[in-house]
């Protein structure tokens, strides 16, 4: 491959990241970029033989065990990976010897990743390995890493060893118990169960060698079966060893150990497995691609991210969403937030619908959890939990303790207070619906979301005697440097646009499927009374909008806060909370995260109030200037990237679009070892299709009306709605010869009806 540009150690082409240099300062950070997957199984980019202090980890969607403090935890699964190559009785490390050449890359447009080392042994032997690992996208079960070793300059002894490494822990804490282990004809095995939550699960593995002679064994060491290759290498000639190896769980077969050694049996080999692999990832980007021509690291940036998504969203299941951090890392502890619905969802709804469907649908599933929930607070229908898990109960820890033994431990307000989360999987629900006209799912599930929540609603809300009008007090809204305030106008003006949506959802389902009308009727006993007071509070909800300035006040009190001028602090390294601390950033007119401004965002959809041009044009004035973006949350930059493009602030919006882009990649804010941050990379997604490229669905089809940044000389993409293709091919074009860039193209016509 060519490497067509670089950035902090990496080099790039248009399909693929290259890490030309080992820096283990980087370790972390650089597993989590090299995280590889299926949609099922994440597995960081740790390295076959081990490092020492390395985060190696092995994620499966949906497998969480009981932890303290943070309640469940995504278990860091028996690790697949390790293949220890022996050099005459010398074994192979980037930690010992000398390291001659060195290339790792990731091939995104089908989840190889590879590494490539020239090493010299301590003893002076040259050998050339090159590893190769993906996780199957056309067979979930499936796992293959193998080795290719070439001695330069000498003959060797050569050993690989290959195990199922059953001591995995999260980041300390081993959730494994052994059950059993063994070996086949040609294999080994290994059978597990998580402690608490008790899934059990089998992995197998076998090992093929090509182009010596050699000699397999077996150990069995408790928790590590191991198989040992070995034979004799003559220089310049090439010896391959293949791992293949497959798991299951206990949450979707019985006897997972028998299910992983029977498919073991069934598999072809390395390259017909790779074939159907890669076949399986040419239809993902076939719909999920977006092409950027004139900016090959924006070009690099968007696919990396898109391809994390794409290996983060569950083909098979759908009793599982996306955690913040993916499967890539144990930061937030495999947790779900409004992160999937509002940043990652739409990315999955125009070019995955099936995807999208799944996430939504683990909503409807941990029904019961919000339930439990909103009973325990003491109001009726469902209060989704801040951060979920596998049943939907709050799984929010109560407290944060710091490291240091004389520091207070910090009280997390979010569980108990930033109830937006109802309304935002609400939101997902509502676009899914309307991009798909799945009135099926709508029906079976959405509709049950959707009905449950504003019942939710119906009992949060209080009523003002002295003003009139219903208010929420004491929440959290998307800005969570302020952590109990009333009227939150993000949030009320959700809350409002839910209980219009669910009066709308409510009596679709009456015309059109009135007998399920009738049950949910029944169960969620939504009377005549309830419905009226659902349009009695969208009528009297406040929203702190002063119509003379078009100024939307954060909420109720925020403008009398102490002002800041966040240029004052610069140059800074750290989150303005982390300067201030939590009661200095709550005293002062300084935001994480977009608020308001996200308000506008998420109406701009459907053009609804407040969203208007001016008052944009007004608030983004006020509050940008006041957001810490840089150092706040990560979900910022992309919102504020959009809203800059709308605004015609080209030079922010990309500055801001690219900030989004490079979060992992670069390690903007210092945190991408604690694994991909799902949000931002969602939110790529969105600056690039809905800001650069200016799609709205106003109409029937949807409509281009693109910004594209400077130096973009195309943009390509397609978009599902509403059962057709749409393929948008942008370019940028100058009037008459005249400067500025104006841009003229818009969608071609569908291409065919979806299947
Ligand atoms: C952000 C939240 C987000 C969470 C998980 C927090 O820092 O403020 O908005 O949901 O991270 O990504």
């Amino acid at each position: 491959m060519d490497v067509m540009g670089g950035f902090q150690g990496f080099g790039y082409g248009e399909w693929m990241l290259v890490e030309e240099l080992f820096d283990a300062a980087r370790l972390h950070s650089l597993e989590t970029v090299f995280t590889i997957g299926n949609g099922y199984v994440g597995t960081r980019g740790g390295f076959e033989e081990g490092f020492p202090r390395g985060w190696s980890a092995t994620l499966i969607h949906g497998v969480y065990d009981d932890v303290p403090v943070v309640y469940t935890e995504l278990a860091n699964c028996p690790d697949w990976l390790p293949l220890l190559v022996v050099v005459d009785g010398e074994r192979f490390g980037l930690d010992k010897g000398e390291v001659l050449s060195y290339r790792r890359q990731l091939d995104l447009r089908c989840g190889v990743l590879s590494r490539y080392v020239r090493w010299r042994s301590p003893g002076g032997k040259t050998i050339d390995i090159l590893f190769e690992r993906f996780a199957s996208l056309a067979d979930r079960q499936v796992l293959c890493v193998r080795c290719q070793v070439t001695p330069v300059g000498c003959d060797a002894g050569i050993e690989v060893q290959g195990s199922i490494n059953g001591y995995s822990e999260n980041l300390g804490f081993n959730h494994w118990e052994l059950l059993n282990q063994g070996k086949t004809d040609k294999g080994i095995w290994l059978q597990v169960r998580t402690r608490s939550s008790r899934i059990e699960l089998g992995m197998a593995c076998e090992m093929r060698v090509s182009g010596a002679e050699f000699s397999l064994e077996t150990s069995m060491v408790p928790g590590y079966p191991t198989l040992s290759a070995q034979f004799p290498a003559v220089s310049g000639q090439t010896v391959t060893v293949e791992k293949l190896v497959t798991v299951f769980t206990s949450r979707h077969v019985e006897n997972p150990v028998n299910e992983a050694r029977g498919k073991l049996g069934e598999l072809l080999g390395w390259s017909v497995i790779l074939e159907t692999h890669e076949k399986a990832w040419n239809d993902v980007w076939e719909k999920s691609d977006i092409a950027i021509e004139g900016d090959i690291k924006a070009q690099v940036a968007v696919r990396y991210n898109l391809f994390q998504l794409l290996i983060a969203g569950s083909r098979y299941d759908d009793r599982v969403s996306i955690p913040a951090k993916t499967l890539s890392g144990f930061g937030y502890r495999g947790h779900v937030f409004w992160d999937t619905e509002i940043f990652i969802l739409p990315f999955f709804i125009y070019t995955q619908p099936a995807i999208a469907r799944n996430l939504l649908t683990y909503r409807y599933h941990t029904l019961p959890g919000a339930r439990r929930k909103a009973l325990h607070y003491g109001y009726k229908g469902a209060m989704y939990a801040w951060e979920s898990a596998d049943t939907g109960d709050e799984v929010t820890p109560r407290w944060a303790m710091p490291n240091d033994p004389y520091a207070e431990d910090i009280r997390i307000w979010c569980r108990d207070r930033e109830i937006h989360i109802s309304a935002d999987i609400a939101y997902g629900s509502w676009y899914y619906w309307q991009a798909t006209k799945d009135d099926e799912w709508m029906r079976d599930c959405g509709a049950e979301i959707i009905l449950d929540t504003a019942i939710f609603w119906m009992s949060r809300v209080e009523w003002n005697t002295q003003q009139e009008r219903y208010e929420l007090r004491e929440v959290i809204g998307a800005d969570e440097y302020h952590e109990q305030v009333s009227n939150n106008a993000f949030t009320n003006r959700m809350v409002q646009w839910h209980l219009q949506r669910a009066i709308f959802v409510y009596e679709w389902l009456g015309q059109e499927f009135p007998e399920k009308a009738a049950e949910l009727a029944q169960k969620l006993q939504l009377t005549p009374e309830r419905r009226t007071r659902w349009q009695d509070i969208v009528q009297n909800i406040w929203i702190p909008y002063d119509a003379s300035t078009k100024l939307i006040e954060q909420y109720e009190g925020f403008f009398q806060l102490e002002d800041i001028n966040l240029t004052d602090y610069e140059p800074r390294t750290k989150s303005m909370q982390a300067i201030l601390g939590i009661a200095g950033a709550n005293q002062r007119q300084v935001l994480k995260q977009p608020d308001v401004l996200m308000l506008l965002y998420l109406m701009r959809q459907s053009q609804e109030f407040p969203y208007d041009a001016d008052t944009l044009q007004k608030n983004w004035d006020y509050y940008a200037p006041r957001t810490d973006i840089t150092y706040g949350s990560s979900l910022g930059p992309a919102i504020h990237a959009i809203l800059a493009s709308d605004l015609g602030k080209t030079a922010e919006a990309y500055e801001r679009f690219m900030q989004a882009a490079m979060v992992d990649l670069e390690d903007v804010r210092g945190n991408a070892a604690d694994g991909i941050h799902g949000a931002s990379a969602g939110g790529i997604w969105q600056a690039v299709v809905f800001g650069f490229g200016g799609i709205q669905f106003l109409g029937d089809e949807p409509i281009a009306n693109p910004h594209l940044p400077p130096g973009w000389t195309r943009l390509k993409f397609k978009l599902h709605w509403r059962g057709k293709w749409h393929e948008f091919d942008l370019h940028p074009f100058v009037e008459d010869g005249e400067d500025g860039e104006e841009i003229t193209s818009t969608s071609l016509s569908p291409l065919s009806p979806s299947s």
